[in-house]
């Protein structure tokens, strides 16, 4: 057999024990004591240590054709990235073009993707045309290609209407397909971005008051509502304000499958981070909100009604989030003219463990989070994100004991700066395996660009909020 992870602490969304692990042809083959070393290619001793599933991220942008410029990382810097933070699987988005079918869009991007993937990857569809039937019949096409997720945008100059979020939503349901939905109130944070501007309110500050707690919480309560009429299921990407968290959280006591997806950035940061002097760095939509809202965030991941976190990793440098001061053509800059992300591929696992390590999640809660809902939800369960014979063995060695201080520098991306630059750490990954293969060990990346492969998901049903 290939690999036998021995003496270490499996941690799973339900229970931590000592076992050893058997891997042999990228599966995770046994679990149990006493095997036979001389059995083995290669034994990793794993005494001190915690071995987890490897996180799925379930939302990027690598290479985004975006506020007037390409996001950082491309599918290799991104996945580079992603593996050195214990990640293994990454969900990114295709954005659908106009008439563009949903396979045709995807195939697209996947055709971009497979030569440069250092982890396995799938996509979510970001649906903006269904105005022929063949088009919305081609969100089954999807669904039977291994895509059974979408996003509308609620925002954006290509944001779609409630008549259209709604048909999408009620077709997801009949083809065993989930919507994700980017909330945040259209017209509202045009109308304020118009008035701020006119005020002479360029800087970063009023990108987060034109995008406030109550733009997007109506936007959330919004999408809940439409949900709830179209009788299907949701999924809220990245909330970051109170008011959606009640949204979700009394739709789910009512029992209705709505889930919710939030983001490190807002369980670390509030909208403070905009008066710092490079406070466009942090410049992300939805932005980051009131010390209230974040309580209410980690509330919500404690009591379940947050169900996943993952980055939304979109990065850019730091001359293109200068824009918001002078543009690219040398004019004077505003808060609109800032491109929109933050990287964040590689620090969201070892933020969650940190915080679990302090105290704060109980382990188990951040590999459910990280790694075994986002394998529920979109389908890929009987595949990744578990410690679990059977499954790939997508596995992370955590040492619990490590300081480590979050730097550019020490990171794997194309990125120039990090939001995250002297954040403080308690533990950290110390070696990743995808599919068996070492990606990441002590610090280095060591898998091989390319090596990622495209994993199918299944058609997904959920009658009520639990998974
Ligand atoms: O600021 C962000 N999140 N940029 C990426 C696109 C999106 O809205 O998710
Ligand atoms: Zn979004
Ligand atoms: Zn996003």
């Amino acid at each position: 057999m290939d690999l036998l992870i021995k003496n270490g602490t499996i941690v799973t969304a339900t229970e931590m024990y000592k076992a050893d692990i058997a891997v042999d042809k990228e599966k995770i083959v046994n679990i149990g004591c006493s095997f036979n070393e001389s059995d083995f290619d290669e034994v990793v001793d794993a005494s001190g240590k915690l071995v987890l599933p490897g996180a799925i991220d379930g939302h990027t942008h690598l290479a985004l054709e975006f506020g007037g410029t390409i996001s950082t990382d491309d599918y290799y810097a991104g996945t580079r990235s992603a593996a050195c933070g214990g990640t293994t699987t990454v969900f990114d988005f295709v954005n659908q073009a106009e008439g563009e079918k949903m396979v045709d869009a995807i195939k697209r991007r996947e055709a971009i993707a497979c030569n440069d993937v250092a982890v396995d990857y799938s996509f979510h569809v970001a649906v903006y045309d269904i105005s022929t039937e063949e088009l919305m019949d081609s969100l089954e096409e999807s669904v039977e290609y291994g895509v059974p997720s979408f996003k509308v945008f609620m925002v954006y100059d290509n944001g779609v209407d409630d008549g259209t979020f709604f048909k999408v939503l009620s077709r997801a349901k009949e083809i065993g397909a989930l919507v994700g939905v980017h909330a945040e109130n259209k017209t509202v944070n045009e109308y304020l971005i118009d008035k701020y501007l006119k005020e002479g309110k360029t800087d970063a500050w009023w990108h987060y008051m034109a995008k406030n707690e109550r733009v997007e919480g109506e936007a959330d309560t919004r999408a809940v509502n439409l949900a709830i009429m179209a009788d299907a299921p949701l999924y809220i990407a990245h909330l970051a304000d109170e008011q959606g968290v009640k949204a979700v959280t009394e739709a789910r006591l009512k029992g209705y499958p709505v889930f919710a997806e939030t983001c490190p950035q807002y369980l670390n940061f509030t909208s403070e981070v905009y008066k710092r002097e490079r406070g466009r760095d942090f410049v992300c939509s939805p932005p980051m909100k009131d010390q209230a809202s974040q309580d209410a965030i980690w509330e919500a991941i404690t009591n379940g009604n947050i169900t996943t976190v993952a980055t939304d990793h979109c990065p850019f440098l730091k001359a293109e989030k200068d824009w918001g001061i002078v543009k690219k053509d040398g004019t004077p800059g505003n808060f609109t003219t800032i491109p929109n992300g933050c990287a964040g591929i590689e620090n969201m696992y070892p933020y969650i463990l940190s915080e679990a390590n302090k105290g704060r999640i109980s382990f188990s809660k951040a590999v459910e989070l990280c790694a075994t809902n986002p394998s529920k939800l979109f389908g890929l369960d009987d595949q990744k994100g578990a410690i679990r014979v059977g499954l790939d063995a997508d596995i992370v060695i955590y040492d619990p004991e490590k300081e480590f201080t979050i730097t550019n520098d020490k990171m794997h991306g194309d990125t120039d700066h990090t939001i995250w630059e002297g954040i403080e750490l308690k533990g950290y990954p110390e070696a990743t395996y995808c599919r068996g293969n070492l990606v990441f060990k002590d610090g280095e990346f060591l898998g091989k660009r390319g090596a990622g492969k495209r994993v199918k998901c299944h058609k997904l049903h959920f009658d009520g909020p639990s998974l």
